[in-house]
C-alpha cells in the first residue's frame, strides 16, 4: 500500500476505518530511538543528528506527549530544510559512486520518491484541495489521524535512511568528498534554516 492509499483510508467514511487511531499505530510501533544509533561520517552526521530529534518529536507524537501543531511545525522544518539538503546535496553528490560501484540507483529513488509523498500529504492535510477533503478535514480527529500516518511515514523513513542509503555513502563515498559533503551540508544548513526561521519557504 503506496502512502496515497493510506490517505485514501483514512479518508474513508467507512465506520471501520473511523476506528483507525494512533494508538493503533503505536501498539505496531518498534521504538526507533531505541534501535537506530544516529552516528556515522562527517558527510551524513548533520543529517543523523537531525533525524535523532525527527524520531524523538514523531514517537513523542505517537504516544501523545506532543501536540499536533509542534508534530506539524517539524514536517514543515524537515520538509524546508532537512529534505532540501538531502535532495539538493548529499544526494548529488553521492549518486556517481552508487551508479559505479553497484550500477543501479534504486535506493535514491525511493528516499526521493518517499520526501515528494510526505510533501503531497503534509499538503493536503493542511490545504484540502476538493470540498469532499475541506468537509474530510474539520474534525480534529481526522486531522490527528492523518498526522499520525505522516509521523508513521516518516519514521520509516529515516530507518529507511539510516540502515539503507546512508550506509552506502558511508561505504561508497571517497573521503574527500566526503569532507566537501560535509562542509556543504554546513553551510546550506546554515542558509537554510535562516530563510525558513525567517518565513520564507
Ligand atoms: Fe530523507
Ligand atoms: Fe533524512
Amino acid at each position: 500500500m503506496d502512502h496515497q492509499d493510506e490517505f485514501s483510508l483514512c479518508e474513508s467514511t467507512d465506520a471501520v476505518n473511523r476506528t483507525v487511531n494512533i494508538s493503533a499505530y503505536t501498539v505496531n510501533l518498534m521504538k526507533f530511538s531505541k534501535n537506530l544509533k544516529f552516528e556515522g561520517s562527517r558527510a551524513t552526521q548533520i543529517l543523523r543528528d537531525q533525524h535523532r530529534n525527527t524520531v524523538s518529536l514523531c514517537e513523542a507524537f505517537m504516544e501523545n506527549r506532543i501536540t499536533l501543531e509542534e508534530l506539524l511545525d517539524h514536517v514543515d522544518y524537515s520538509i524546508n530544510v532537512h529534505f532540501v539538503l538531502e535532495d539538493t546535496i548529499l544526494i548529488p553528490a553521492f549518486a556517481p559512486y552508487l551508479s559505479e560501484f553497484l550500477g543501479f540507483d534504486d535506493p535514491i529513488r525511493v528516499v526521493s520518491g518517499e520526501h515528494v509523498s510526505i510533501k503531497r500529504m503534509y499538503a493536503t492535510l493542511l490545504n484540502p484541495v476538493t470540498f469532499e477533503e475541506a468537509d474530510e478535514i474539520n474534525t480534529d480527529r481526522e486531522k490527528h489521524e492523518k498526522a499520525a500516518i505522516i509521523a508513521r511515514t516518516m519514521l520509516q523513513h529515516v530507518f529507511r535512511e539510516e540502515n539503507g542509503l546512508f550506509e552506502l555513502a558511508e561505504r561508497y563515498m571517497p573521503d574527500r568528498v566526503k569532507g566537501e559533503t560535509a562542509l556543504a551540508l554546513m553551510e546550506g544548513k546554515k542558509s537554510l534554516e535562516s530563510r525558513f526561521n525567517s518565513g520564507g519557504r
